[in-house]
């Protein structure tokens, strides 16, 4: 060939430095340990559905994202107890890009029509995400807390301590509303000393203390970013569960969950739930 012709063939030579022998050096799938992880996928269906691997695959990879997002909540939580605002906004920064992510998936599963999930269905008896732990441990982490989600993990100690003790530690918001008032802020004294076992309820006080920062974001600059990101977190923890009700929706229609609930209606009841309620309150208040 003439060396002035490029060589149109679809290849590429691998280089000389390229390591091949992994027999005595660790690979890639050593490190990710992906003999366990991709043996971790066994659909039940017989006869064998094609589509049971999605479903699989999609609460999988679920769980690792909320993996990685319990780690970086209660990084932040533990972060802003020390007075670091700055890094535990870091943090946050990467909770919100988990959350898209975790959002943006369900385009995935929404291809499951309801006749392919009716085949699979009577194989998933009664297991359901509703017993995932590690959304619960979120959902506390930011404080939305119920001591009757620990009960569902008596078969499993290890996730039913891991949630009884998040259950009486303080939430995110808690470490917020402490930082807060370690900086001067008028935080009522009994959201500083209360029992963090019982879900959170609006504060009219602290519904003021915000509507300071709001008034003058530039002298609260800080507080006033935390609060805006905090809000942010919110918004799309709703719009996950607004898009999973989707996605239920348009799979089951009114049919009852596999895990006991009314299904579509009871999912639609935790889209009233609030994490923050003072930081939405406060957005009537602005300009008044
Ligand atoms: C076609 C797919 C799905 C259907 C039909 C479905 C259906 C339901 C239903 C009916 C419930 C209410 C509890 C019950 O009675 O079972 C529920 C709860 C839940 N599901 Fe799904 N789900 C699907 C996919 C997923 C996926 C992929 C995840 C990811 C982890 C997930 C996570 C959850 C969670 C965390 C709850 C509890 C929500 C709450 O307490 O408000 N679901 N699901």
């Amino acid at each position: 060939m003439d060396p002035a012709t490029p060589d149109r063939t679809s290849r590429r030579d691998l280089e000389e430095g390229i390591e091949r022998d992994f027999t005595r050096k660790m690979s890639y799938g050593d490190y990710l340990c992906l003999d366990q992880l991709l043996a971790a996928q066994r659909p039940l269906s017989e006869p064998p559905q094609h589509d049971e691997l999605l479903f699989i695959i999609q609460h999988q990879t679920s769980e690792l994202w909320l993996k990685l997002l319990i780690h970086e909540l209660r990084s932040a939580r533990d972060l802003l107890r020390g007075d670091e605002l700055a890094p535990a906004l870091k943090r946050l920064a990467r909770v919100k890009h988990i959350q898209h992510t975790l959002t943006d998936q369900w385009s995935v599963l929404a291809t499951l029509t309801p006749s392919e999930y009716a085949e699979i269905r009577p194989f998933l008896a009664t297991s359901s995400g509703f017993q995932s732990a590690q959304y619960r441990e979120v959902e506390f982490l930011l404080g939305n807390k119920n001591a009757d989600m620990v009960a569902v993990f008596s078969h499993d100690e290890a996730a039913r301590s891991a949630l009884d003790a998040l259950l009486h530690e303080p939430s995110l918001y808690d470490e917020f509303l402490a930082y807060l008032s370690r900086r001067g802020y008028a935080v009522p004294a009994g959201l500083l000393a209360r029992d963090w076992s019982q879900p959170y309820r609006l504060d009219e006080q602290l519904v003021e203390v915000f509507a300071q920062v709001y008034a003058a974001p530039h002298e609260h600059w800080g507080v006033y970013e935390t609060c805006e990101e905090l809000v942010d977190v919110e918004d799309n923890f709703q719009q996950w569960r607004f898009r999973h009700l989707q996605v239920v929706q348009r799979t089951i229609g009114q049919k009852v969950g596999t895990g006991g609930s009314s299904g579509v209606d009871f999912l639609r009841r935790a889209l009233d739930l609030t994490f923050f309620p003072e930081l939405y309150e406060v957005r009537t208040r602005i300009g008044q």
